[in-house]
């Protein structure tokens, strides 16, 4: 891999972007290194969490300027559409997922950090989504996503300015959900693993997805979901376990995915 470093450690995967010289700017062949990994850690059922970083001063300063410029409207079609079916991958993988925001966080960047489940920033990050500065829109989702997340009018103040916002701002808008001094954000972010590491892995990820379903329906579908997903549960080891404990006055050990 020449873009990004890779290495899995217990049940977590860790993915940084390395290119410091281009403040890790997403090309071509970090979405192809990225969407390898990414299938790598699809198919590893030991692979719960998966964190996101940059090398340096950014979590990743967006895609690579230098080589859109030469793109005609085909290219452009095509590496919007792999880079869109790239963090989609990543929102929909069966794990928890993590940006660790070190520092820059725009355009392409904070695109991705929106695919994933938990966006944590160094107080150092900065965010914005510039593309209108470049005389396009977003080209990975970030007009789909960020209204979703920030909401419709604070979305389109940050898509129509371009602006740059702090962490301090981007926290609170709800972009990020926590910010932390640079030395501390990765223990930050191990803490907040060891806390949902000791839940059910099954309950976990069925939250995930009713999260992430209900909010695209209806109200009425979305309690249909949460109902059908809260039931299932009733016929694996992990609420037998998690209740018992709780009654016995003991710590629960969950046994992930085994069924009565
Ligand atoms: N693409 C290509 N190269 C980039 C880059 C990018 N997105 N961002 C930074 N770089 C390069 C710079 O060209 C520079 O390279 P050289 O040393 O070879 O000149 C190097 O990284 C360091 O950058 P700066 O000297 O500019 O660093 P700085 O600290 O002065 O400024 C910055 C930092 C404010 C983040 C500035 O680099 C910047 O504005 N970068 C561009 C941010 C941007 O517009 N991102 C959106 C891209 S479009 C997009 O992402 C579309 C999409 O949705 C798919």
């Amino acid at each position: 891999m020449n873009t990004i470093l890779y290495e899995v450690n217990d049940n977590i995967a860790k993915i940084t972007f390395n290119r410091p010289n281009a403040l890790n700017a997403i090309n071509k062949e970090m979405l192809n290194e990225l969407d390898q990994v990414i299938n790598e850690i699809k198919a590893d059922d030991n692979i719960h969490f998966v964190l996101f970083t940059g090398v340096g001063k950014a979590f990743i300063a967006g895609a690579d300027i230098s080589e859109m410029a030469h793109m005609n409207t085909s290219e452009a079609k095509a590496y919007g559409k792999f880079g869109a079916d790239v963090f989609r991958k990543i929102e929909l993988l069966k794990k928890v997922t993590i940006a660790t925001i070190n520092g820059y966080c725009l355009g392409g960047g904070n695109e991705l950090a929106m695919a994933c489940d938990i966006r944590i920033a160094s107080e150092k990050a900065k965010f914005g989504q510039p593309e209108v500065s470049l005389g396009i829109t977003p080209g990975f989702s970030g007009t789909i996503r960020l209204p979703r997340i920030v909401g419709v009018s604070k979305a389109k103040e940050l898509l129509f300015t371009g602006k740059m916002i702090d962490a301090k701002e981007a926290l609170t808008i709800g972009l990020v959900s926590s910010v932390e001094p640079l030395e501390s954000l990765n223990e930050k972010v191990h803490h907040l693993i060891h806390s949902i590491n000791k839940n059910s892995l099954h309950a976990v990820l069925s939250t995930k997805q009713v999260v992430d379903e209900g909010i695209e329906g209806s109200l009425d579908d979305g309690i249909e979901l949460e109902t059908v997903h809260f039931s299932n549960c009733f016929s694996f080891y992990d609420q037998k376990e998690g209740m018992n404990a709780f009654i016995e006055k003991r710590k629960a050990k969950f046994n992930h995915n085994k069924e009565e």
